[in-house]
């Protein structure tokens, strides 16, 4: 790792709220957004940053302006001329920003900065470049933009930003009036986290310690947390912002047992790690063990991660962005490692845990594996939230509800003789892109779910069943609410529009 290029902390405190809110002005009025941000990102996505960075610089070059200068020097790390920048700035907040030491100003009339700092939804959010220390300070990046999209149809009062980095979920959560928390081990993180609400204009409250002692004996309606996931090789120095233990999954299932305990009634966790892939280690198992006595759902969306030989040479790349011997040295020990330990590739997995309003509510434990390309999308999230709920209903609220098949489900049926009365198999596959795992459904599943095409209430489904099954009322109606409780959780069913 290079030696720690870390920029103080101490003279941000220069920046107070009125010079942070012209600061906010100047940027918005420079052009400094995300969308120009995304216009520079969308040049070879998904390659290391190392490997962009010369087409990213012609990208700018052939956009002069405020915004480029700001995106050249606080995002891509190039040095401009001293006079360019304080024109982006104007010079009162230029002064600001080398007094704060946002900037550096050089002995050839350039200046540069050690910070990042990264338009993101409407707000703006100072942090680390990942080089610079094993204490950088992560900024908002791929995985945060994925939480706070399913995070913002939440009606949440309370949010707890769990390993919250710079902050950036907390002070979004603040922005939308919530009560927000960001906890940290890394003390460097907060003091960032309580600055970015400073410049945001949004009031924050931090927590500090480790994971298990970290807001202990509170409650939240909102646990948010991209925890360290990524597996340590002996020979690479340890990253607090990245590494979660050998594996990489170690740290996140302490994540999910955390957020577990914090959650108030009616209150969701959304916890998005990698899971290391090995024989005898089962997602579901381990998140069993990690929730274990604590009174939640936990549902995990499984879908394929990074291939390991990509994620390899990424990690390498964010400690050795110069591509030289020591990256080479640092892939290669990644990839070994991945080797060594027998693991065969990664999945990325959103833990998505509930506390039941009700303290005997029944508790699911799920896992589906979502097809598509893309993560889930926040209302396709939420939809399966809401079947979970209401597989939780007492028989009086559920049985008036009409259900429909779940969201991509198809039923495929298989006949050995077209003019045989029952078929050789019946299954229900999930359409790419909705989530659910392919299953075969026996012949009382198969005549269950052919009354769920949303034209009946399960009143009527019920009547309907007792007739077919000759089964006293009562008996049906366990029969198809144990049925329907389990679709609903499992990703089978929903409830109709
Ligand atoms: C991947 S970063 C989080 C980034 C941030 N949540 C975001 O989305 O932008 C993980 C964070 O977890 C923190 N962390 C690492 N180990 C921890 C522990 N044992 N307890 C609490 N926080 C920890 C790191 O300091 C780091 O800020």
């Amino acid at each position: 790792m290079n030696t720690p290029k870390l920029a103080p902390i101490s003279a941000l405190d220069s920046l107070d709220a009125a010079t942070c809110a012209a600061l906010r002005a100047r940027l918005r009025d420079a052009g400094f957004t995300s969308t120009a941000l995304d216009d520079a990102e969308v040049i070879a996505p998904r390659m290391p940053t190392a490997l962009r960075i010369p087409l990213v610089r012609v990208h700018l070059k052939h956009r002069p302006g405020p915004a480029s200068t700001l995106l050249a020097v606080f995002v891509y790390h190039f040095d401009v001329p001293a006079d360019e920048m304080r024109e982006a700035l104007g010079d009162v907040l230029y002064r600001s920003a080398l007094d704060a030491r946002l900037l550096d100003e050089h002995a050839d009339g350039r200046v540069s900065s050690r910070w990042l700092l990264l338009p993101f939804a409407e707000h703006w959010y100072l942090s680390d470049p990942l080089e610079n220390g094993e204490d950088a300070v992560m900024g908002p990046g791929m995985t945060t933009v994925l939480l706070h999209g399913w995070s913002e149809a939440f009606e949440a009062k309370r949010v707890l930003d769990l390993g919250c980095g710079a902050g950036s979920l907390a002070v979004a959560a603040a922005a939308r009036g919530a009560i927000a928390v960001a906890a940290d081990l890394n003390e460097r993180a907060l003091a960032v986290a309580r600055f970015n609400a400073r410049l945001n204009g949004v009031t924050i409250e931090t927590r500090g310690g480790d994971v298990a002692e970290t807001a202990r004996g509170e409650e939240f309606d909102l646990v948010l947390a991209q925890p360290p996931y990524f597996a340590q090789p002996e020979s690479e120095p340890g990253s607090t912002y990245l590494h979660g233990g050998r594996y990489g999954d170690e740290l996140a299932l302490r994540f999910v047992e955390a957020a577990a305990r914090r959650l108030a009634p009616g209150g969701t966790a959304l916890v998005l790690f990698d899971f290391a892939q090995r024989e005898g280690a089962l997602v579901g198992e381990k998140l069993r063990e990690a929730v274990g006595d604590a009174e939640v759902t936990t549902l995990a969306i499984t879908r394929p991660s990074l291939p390991l030989d990509l994620n390899a040479v990424h990690t390498a790349a964010w400690h050795h962005p110069e591509l030289g011997p020591e990256f080479e040295a640092a892939a290669t020990a990644y990839r070994e490692h991945f080797h060594a330990l027998g693991v065969t590739g990664l999945t990325s997995v959103l833990v998505v845990l509930r506390r039941p309003r009700a303290a005997d509510g029944p508790r699911w434990r799920v896992v589906l594996p979502h097809s598509g390309s893309k993560p889930p999308s926040p209302a396709a999230l939420h939809e399966q939230l809401r079947s979970m709920d209401a597989a939780g209903l007492p028989d009086g609220a559920l049985l008036p509800l009409t259900l429909v098949p779940a969201r991509g489900a198809r039923f495929e049926g298989e006949w050995k003789h077209p003019a045989d009365p029952d078929p050789l198999r019946l299954s229900v596959v999930f359409e790419p892109g909705s989530f659910g795992s392919d299953r075969e459904l026996g012949t009382g599943g198969w005549h269950l779910f052919a009354l769920f095409d949303g034209s009946r209430t399960l009143s009527d489904v019920v009547r309907e069943h007792a007739q077919e099954t000759e089964l006293g009322a009562a008996e049906a109606a366990k029969e198809v609410l144990g049925f329907v409780r389990e679709g609903l959780a499992r990703g089978l069913l929903r409830v109709g529009d």
